[in-house]
């Protein structure tokens, strides 16, 4: 595909304009970034896997019908997805305690919530992606009351097709952060899942030792993060090419 100037840099990936009208090119880069890039590294190869690894997940939310921005992988680093109005709202979902949510409200890593619990954080780096409850998001008009509906039908969807997912492959979905944005098209408009799902943004315990398969092998400085990855993948039966 030819290679034309980045719309956008982000922390781990860079957008370009895709080929056709309302798309875009993602390209998975191998930078690692933590506590709002206050930490930072290069991880070669981390950003095939992640692009291996979201492709292999976004088919598979499709195909239950979740509908998502993902429209096929151009090559080992990018994918062609469908152009959205990115809602500036970080979606968090948690199964068991851990991160942020520990120090937050002193509950010890590990311990499992009674039910799934989905929190909202502003997407503002600058902020620190402050957490924020629905009545900010309705007020700041970052999204209707039906739009959050919507997403949070999805996110609940999407938290059972993944955590059975990955139970499958004896891996503990603990927690998650998922992105949404509308696709407009011809007047009409469509909530649709965007961004990616990967071990940057899950954390992934291995269901008999409770070892860390995610970024937090990068955040807490336990190394491996790569070997991590590629585990999740090959459970997954993610063919990936040779990394490293
Ligand atoms: P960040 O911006 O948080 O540093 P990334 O480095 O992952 O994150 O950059 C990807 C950017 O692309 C994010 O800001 C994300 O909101 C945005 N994005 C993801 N999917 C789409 C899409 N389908 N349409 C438009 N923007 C998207
Ligand atoms: P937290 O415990 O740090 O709030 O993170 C909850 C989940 O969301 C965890 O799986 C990591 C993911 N996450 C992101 O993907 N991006 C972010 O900017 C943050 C803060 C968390
Ligand atoms: N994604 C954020 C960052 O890159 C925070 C995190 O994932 O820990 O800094």
């Amino acid at each position: 595909m030819k290679k034309k100037k980045p719309l956008y840099e982000g922390k781990a990936k860079v957008i370009f304009d895709g080929p056709e009208a309302h798309t875009l090119v993602q390209y998975f880069k191998d930078d690692a970034t933590a506590f709002n890039a206050q930490k930072k590294d290069v991880i070669t190869g981390k950003g095939i896997l992640n692009n291996y690894i979201s492709e292999h997940i976004m088919l598979a939310a499709r195909e239950l019908g979740i509908p998502n921005h993902f429209i096929s992988r151009v090559n080992d680093r990018e994918q062609l997805v469908r152009k959205l109005e990115i809602i500036p709202v970080e979606v968090v979902v948690r199964n068991v305690a851990a991160g942020s949510i520990c120090p937050r409200l002193g509950i010890e890593e590990g311990t499992m919530l009674n039910n799934t619990l989905v929190e909202f954080c502003l997407k503002n780096d600058s902020l620190g992606d402050p957490i924020i409850a629905p009545e900010h998001i309705f007020t700041f008009g970052w999204a209707t009351p039906d739009e959050l509906e919507i997403i949070v039908e999805d996110t609940l969807r999407i938290n059972d097709f993944l955590t059975g997912l990955f139970l499958g492959i004896g891996v503990r979905l603990i927690d998650f952060k998922l992105e949404f944005g509308r696709y407009w098209t011809d007047g009409a408009v469509e909530i649709m899942l965007a961004d990616e799902i990967s071990p940057d943004n899950c954390r992934l315990w291995d269901a008999k030792t409770n070892e860390k398969m995610d970024k937090d092998r990068f955040r807490r400085d336990l190394g491996g993060l790569l070997e991590a990855y590629k585990e999740i993948a090959r459970r997954l039966g993610v063919k990936i090419p040779q990394v490293n």
